[in-house]
Parts: C-alpha cells; sequence; structure tokens
C-alpha cells in the first residue's frame, strides 16, 4: 500500500527511485508487455464494437486496475516506489515539471518528435520501443501542436460536478454524465491531455511515454474525488446491460476483478 503523490511535489530521491523502477521494468519486458495489454484493449470487446478500456463506463475501473498492474511492477524493484499524478489544470508549463531531465524528459525535437533529454530518451538506450505502429524505434512528444491547451481547473471543476456517474447508451453520446466528461468527449478533458503532449500519447501506445502513467493517475484521483464529493452515488450500470461492463462483471484480459472490486482505491494505495 502507497501513497501516490504529485509529481511536481517529489523529492529528488523520490523521483529518481520513480525513473529507476521503471527502467528496470522496461529492461525485464513488464513495461512492454503492459503496452501490449493497452493496445490489444483498443480494439472492440463487444458487438457494438466498443473496447472495454475506453469510451465506456469501465474506462474508470479498466485504467484503475492497469495502473495498480504497473505500480506492483514498480514495487517489485522498489516497495516505495508509488505512481506521481500529474495535475494538468496547475503544471502548464512545457519546460517545467514534470518535463524535466530528472523526470520525463522535454518535447520531442523539430523534425522528427524524437524525445532526446531526460531518462526515456532513445540515445540513453535504456528506452528502445518495441510495441509500436511502424519502424521508429523512439519515443515521440509534439506538444501543443495538435491542441494548443490543456484543460483548465474550471474544465475540470464543471466535470467534477457532473452527475449521474454514467448513463446509456454508455458510449460517446451522454453527454452530461460524468464519465464522459472526464473521458473527454462531451468536456476538455482525458482525450485533450494525449492529444496536446501528442506524438506517441496520440495513438494507441501511448503507455509507451511515461507520462501516461501520471495523467491517467490523475484521472484515477479525479474518479476517487468524484466519489467523495457525491457519496452514494453509484458506478453504473448496475447490471442486465449488453455490451458494457456492469457494476459486478469481470474486465478483460484480468478476468478476476470487477468495477465493483475497485471502486474503494484505499484497499490499494491513497493520494496525498
Ligand atoms: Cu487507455
Ligand atoms: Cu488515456
Amino acid at each position: 500500500m502507497g501513497v501516490r503523490k504529485n509529481q511536481s511535489k517529489l523529492t529528488a530521491s523520490e523521483r529518481n527511485l520513480f525513473v529507476k523502477a521503471m527502467l528496470a521494468i522496461k529492461r525485464r519486458g513488464d513495461y512492454d508487455d503492459l503496452v501490449r495489454i493497452h493496445t490489444d484493449r483498443m480494439t472492440s470487446d463487444w458487438d457494438t464494437g466498443q473496447p472495454v478500456g475506453h469510451i465506456s463506463p469501465s474506462f474508470l475501473p479498466w485504467h484503475r486496475e492497469y495502473l495498480i498492474r504497473l505500480e506492483q511492477a514498480l514495487q517489485s524493484i522498489d516497495p516505495r516506489v508509488t505512481i506521481p499524478y500529474w495535475n494538468w489544470t496547475v503544471d502548464r508549463g512545457r519546460t517545467s515539471s514534470p518535463w524535466t531531465g530528472s523526470l520525463l524528459g522535454g518535447d520531442g525535437r523539430p523534425g522528427d518528435a524524437q524525445v532526446t533529454t531526460g531518462p526515456f530518451a532513445y540515445s540513453t538506450g535504456n528506452w528502445t520501443l518495441n510495441v509500436r505502429l511502424d519502424g521508429r524505434p523512439y519515443l515521440t512528444r509534439a506538444m501543443g501542436q495538435s491542441t494548443p491547451t490543456l484543460p483548465t481547473g474550471s474544465d475540470l471543476s464543471a466535470v467534477l460536478a457532473r452527475t449521474p456517474y454514467d448513463a446509456s447508451p454508455w458510449d460517446t453520446t451522454p453527454a452530461g454524465s460524468f464519465r464522459n466528461g472526464v473521458e473527454g468527449f462531451s468536456a476538455a478533458a482525458h482525450n485533450q491531455v494525449h492529444v496536446w503532449v501528442g506524438g506517441h500519447m496520440l495513438t494507441s501506445v501511448s503507455p509507451n511515454d511515461p507520462v501516461f502513467w501520471m495523467h491517467h493517475c490523475f484521472i484515477d484521483k479525479c474518479w476517487a474525488d468524484w466519489c467523495a464529493a457525491h457519496p452514494g452515488l453509484p458506478y453504473l450500470p448496475g447490471g442486465d446491460t449488453a455490451n458494457v461492463v456492469d457494476v459486478n462483471e469481470t474486465m478483460p484480459p484480468w478476468n478476476d476483478m470487477t468495477p465493483a472490486s475497485l471502486i474503494d482505491h484505499t484497499r490499494f494505495y491513497t493520494y496525498a
């Protein structure tokens, strides 16, 4: 059980432990196995074509379990490590934390968008992409090029005020629901952050960029904050809904975790 912290508040030694553990699981192969799980789950899991991890109520519990799997791998290297979260409503600069040489490295360079600074630069020899969509083995970013802005604090407050958790037809269209908003179909939120970072974050192999985990950690914290702000409001759907993960249904590929088993995140970690 660990405490997940804001990435901007990490001490130098906490940053170093996180980076070292990431590089260790990359070397060991666990990291690429996790990237592959995400890529596989981008394609449809149901007759409707909807995937379980996205465009669906299970977006939040699926990624919660996915992050727990990464955190367990990191903690097998060093039990003190947790996933830091990136609050992009506050840390909005292109050269400030998390985009520093001691954490994630900076923007991609002009021309090929290759990340050339920090511990995840291809030139270090420690971050060669093995799960990729084309021949390029290096991580890419193109900050602010596909959308100029990150979501703001007021965008996020509006999303956190939304109820219910989700609504039929449980996809891109229930525009008033919390899940639809925080995923980013009817509000500036999760999706827009992927687009703002650009490069690999725009693709199905987005977990190749370590910022993926810090971004999703913040989205996960938003879910925890929403639950705390709306006590008693349940995960939906409750049951008997075709092509959607009901509260007591298991989620592929693990098939041993349900939304109900994941709703209380304090069973697994807490947020500082
Ligand atoms: Cu995802
Ligand atoms: Cu995402």
